[in-house]
């Protein structure tokens, strides 16, 4: 009995716990004894939902990488102190046990400051709002804060036996967030700090390395990492520590009224050759996925909803391609090389010229293996490898050379599909009957007659006074003008962001936006007392920058009059009463469950371009599984929920500007997040991501708070679907073309094989062509959701073009596979 009891304890050990070692030296990480380069994508849990993440961790396996890594967010986490929410979204858990399912590894940036484009950098307004607290530096308050909550994750990751000694994903912590780029600001009382936080971090005995990403003094054990565009000629402090690039960003983030930056795919994959090339053992892509800034979860200020990235899976976890599957190929090509990179024996020669040739060796068996690049912005460059041949190698490009001879990749010949997504309108084509509105004004009476919940003699700053627990702050005050000049004049309210409307004895007068700006409009008074009230919205707090945590918010004033005559009143310093918050969020107008149904009105007309006013509507779910976005043209400025989960803030009233943006964005030279940029006249954010998991098969509903006025009769459900494919794919590769999602390639719009000319959407034959390529492709190709083709002449004949390499340029179109066979069956009764 007791020896069946360790038999089975034993097995229960051996099956559970494959306790894996985490080691390192300067030229790999070291996993249970084995020499390994780790290609790591950033997914962060609250910006999908778990029912995404098991299909965003394949995707991201499929991509070629073998990690994940997230940041935690404390005031997610941590919204009231000692009151924790992990559930939902929130389960960081889970989300690591899926990684571990997967076979991935995981790294855990805790921070817990993290930046990141959240909401104050993660951190919880209650934390701002300790008396004596100073955050991010030499403080005992805060250090007290942040080391209990960094306890409550490590001690949470232990119980789930999550970190990679435990038998778990985990192998990389990471403790504070680039704090070396702002160090100088908090002095000597930074150094101390950082000290600090190793010695905290390294007490918490997680049994893997901890990292710190741009901190060049991180005392060791600390491993210091770099994060940018570029880290090749990045160097750690420490001649042991491996070379990791913890955020090479994979495009960038977009804010309120500004374009859509890009990255092109050529450029993210040459920083990464290059920095494989230079030594590098670990990179980490941020973002992997992007996702959404569901509810007020968007830092800023003015960061939008959608957190989409550019990455190599789009906000709503599609394909980006090509990024996603140039990447792809990267991986595969480097590990190839894998066992002589981590064996860490290689020479760099430089030829001139911007030409580098990397060579590693494996000091057993004599096998090469290279790298050849050219740093050139505009000169493409044949190389003479004399044995090893002649090398065509394109401004600023990395080869990779299997054997040193052959080319396996290089990172500005893209051989992956293009693919052209699509927003296809739900059933009705008449939108508006998609929508059954009803509404309800917002309930304003108390606050417009300056009744609030608390006072002060002064402009308090929005956080201290609202804890942000809501965007809005009613600032309210009056003013008798009785014996005075100022029945006409101007009134004036400086804030310090990011919204203001004025009323004034309950009618409004006015709106303002801006990052910090002074409200100023004409105003009559009546005689006698007047109100006053201010109502300030914040659009995301500040996430970055030294002491960023101390920028004001909201009407910090002064706030005054001024008479026709000049004549100025100050109303800084009058009582002020306040109230946090909308009565509708109070009332949950937003949760379809909420008591106050009565309140919805249905007889009256639709308000139009009314600020203030609620609307709700049912709705059925769209058909299929690909992923749904509201069109929220139209509408002015709010929040919206579905089902009673809020989808975030929206503003499709913020248009980008007309300047600047390229179609087409040269990858060459060292790219900058204004380098390249789309989307140029069109609202920052049009469309927002409705996650399947928040609608039902049943009746659903939509709420929208309308802050500015806005039309929701042009309010529409879309999906979001692969329309079409292209590809332009040298001779001698195998292309994969595929349409995903249930989609088939329903017909070959273009195909020549020979040499083709022009890009995506304007392709056009070249000079020569293999006669048969048009159906030599649509045989392979149509009806299948995807399909490989050998680019050769095996499969589409000799095309004719002498010496000169050939290459394949196709362009498909995607239909669903329901609607295809019904076309195709049409076709075939009609003949
Ligand atoms: C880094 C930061 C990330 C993110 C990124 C820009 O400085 O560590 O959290 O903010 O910039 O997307």
């Amino acid at each position: 009995m007791w020896n069946s009891w360790i038999l089975v304890a034993g097995l229960a050990l051996l099956c559970t716990s494959s306790a894996m070692q985490v080691d390192y030296d300067a030229n790999a990480m070291i996993i249970d004894g084995e020499r390994k380069l780790i290609f790591s994508g950033a997914i962060h849990y609250p910006r999908s939902t778990p029912e995404m993440w098991p299909d965003l961790i394949k995707k991201a396996k499929d991509g070629g990488l073998n990690a994940i890594e997230t940041y935690i967010f404390w005031n997610a986490h941590e919204p009231r102190p000692r009151q924790y929410n992990f559930s939902g979204n929130l389960d960081f858990i889970k989300f690591f046990k899926l990684v571990h399912e997967a076979g991935l590894y995981g790294i855990l940036r805790i921070g817990p400051y993290v930046c990141a484009e959240w909401n104050y950098g993660g951190f919880p307004v209650w934390l701002h709002n300790i008396d004596g607290i100073e955050l991010r530096t030499n403080n005992e308050i805060y250090k007290k804060e942040m080391q209990i909550f960094t306890t409550k994750i490590v001690e949470m990751c232990k119980e789930a036996n999550l970190f990679a000694p435990q038998g778990g994903p985990i192998i990389l912590s990471q403790i504070e967030n680039e704090y070396g780029n702002i160090m100088d600001k908090y002095k000597e009382k930074g150094k101390e700090y950082v000290k600090w936080c190793a010695e905290m971090a390294v007490a918490q005995n997680v049994g893997v390395p901890w990292i710190m990403c741009q901190q060049g003094d991180a005392p060791q054990p600390m491993i210091n990492t770099c994060n940018g565009f570029y880290c090749d000629q990045f160097k750690p402090n420490n001649q042991k520590s491996p070379k990791m690039f913890t955020e090479n960003w994979t495009g960038w983030f977009k804010k309120w009224g500004q374009k859509d930056p890009y990255r092109t795919a050529e450029d993210l994959a040459y920083s990464v050759a290059r920095f494989f090339q230079l030594g590098g053992v670990l990179i980490n892509y941020y973002m992997y996925h992007g996702g959404t800034n569901f509810g007020r979860t968007s830092g800023g200020p003015y960061i939008t909803t959608s957190y989409d990235y550019n990455a190599p899976l789009d906000e709503y976890g599609n394909l980006n391609q090509p990024k996603w599957g140039h990447l792809k190929q990267l991986h595969e090509a480097l590990r190839v090389g894998e066992k002589f990179l981590t064996n860490g024996t290689s020479e760099t020669k430089d030829s001139g010229d911007g030409i580098q040739l990397t060579t590693f060796t494996d000091g057993q068996t004599g096998e090469r293996f290279c790298f050849l690049s050219n740093t050139n912005n505009n000169k493409d460059v044949n190389v003479d490898l004399k044995d090893d041949g002649m090398h065509f190698v394109p401004a600023w490009s990395v080869s990779i050379l299997g054997a040193c001879k052959k080319e396996i990749y290089n990172s500005a010949k893209v051989n992956t599909q293009t693919s052209v997504m699509v927003k296809k309108q739900i059933g009705d084509e008449d939108k508006s009957a998609q929508f059954n509105w009803t509404w309800t004004l917002e309930p304003m009476r108390d606050t417009l007659e300056g009744k609030g919940t608390f006072s002060a003699n002064t402009l308090l700053e929005q956080k201290r006074a609202s804890d942000d627990l809501s965007d809005y702050l009613w600032y309210m005050t009056s003013v008798d003008i009785n014996g005075t000049s100022f029945n006409e004049g101007t009134i004036f309210a400086n804030s310090s962001g990011q919204v203001v409307h004025a009323y004034v004895n309950g009618r409004l007068i006015g709106t303002k936006s801006g990052y910090s700006f002074q409200f100023r409009n004409p105003v009559s008074l009546v005689p006698g007392r007047n109100n006053i009230t201010l109502l300030s919205v914040t659009v995301g707090l500040q996430n970055y920058g030294d002491h960023f945590d101390l920028g004001p918010e909201g009407v910090t004033g002064p706030v005054g009059l001024i008479d026709v005559g000049n004549k100025t009143i100050d109303l800084s310093s009058n009582a002020w009463n306040y109230k946090v918050g909308l009565n509708g969020e109070a009332k949950k107008l937003y949760d379809p469950n909420s008591p106050n149904l009565q309140l919805w009105r249905t007889s009256e007309e639709l308000p139009i371009g009314r600020p203030m006013t609620w609307y709700k509507t049912a709705f059925k779910a769209p058909s299929g599984t690909d992923p749904v976005v509201l069109d929220l043209m139209g509408m002015g400025k709010g929040h919206a929920w579905i089902n009673g989960n809020s989808i975030g803030r929206f503003w499709p009233s913020q248009i980008a500007d007309n300047n600047g943006c390229t179609d087409e964005c040269d990858y060459r030279g060292a790219y900058k997040e204004q380098k390249c940029l789309s989307n140029c006249g069109n609202p920052s954010q049009r469309w927002y991501h409705v996650p399947r998991s928040f609608i039902t098969s049943g009746t659903n509903f939509l709420v929208l708070f309308e802050e500015i006025g806005g039309d929701p009769s042009e309010v529409s459900f879309q999906t979001v679907t692969t329309g079409s494919i292209c590809a332009n794919a040298n001779e001698g590769s195998l292309l994969e073309l595929s349409c995903h999602g249930g989609n088939v390639i329903s017909k070959i719009e273009f195909a020549s094989y020979g040499n083709p000319k022009g890009r995506c959407g304007s392709l056009t034959k070249g000079s020569c062509e293999a006669e048969g390529s048009l159906s030599a492709l649509e045989k392979i190709c149509v009806g299948k959701e995807s399909c490989t083709v050998d680019v050769s002449e095996k499969t589409f004949g000799s095309a004719d073009c002498g010496e000169d390499k050939k290459s394949l340029a196709v362009e498909a179109l995607c239909e669903n596979q329901m609607v295809y066979l019904r076309e195709l069956k049409k076709k075939k009764n009609q003949s």
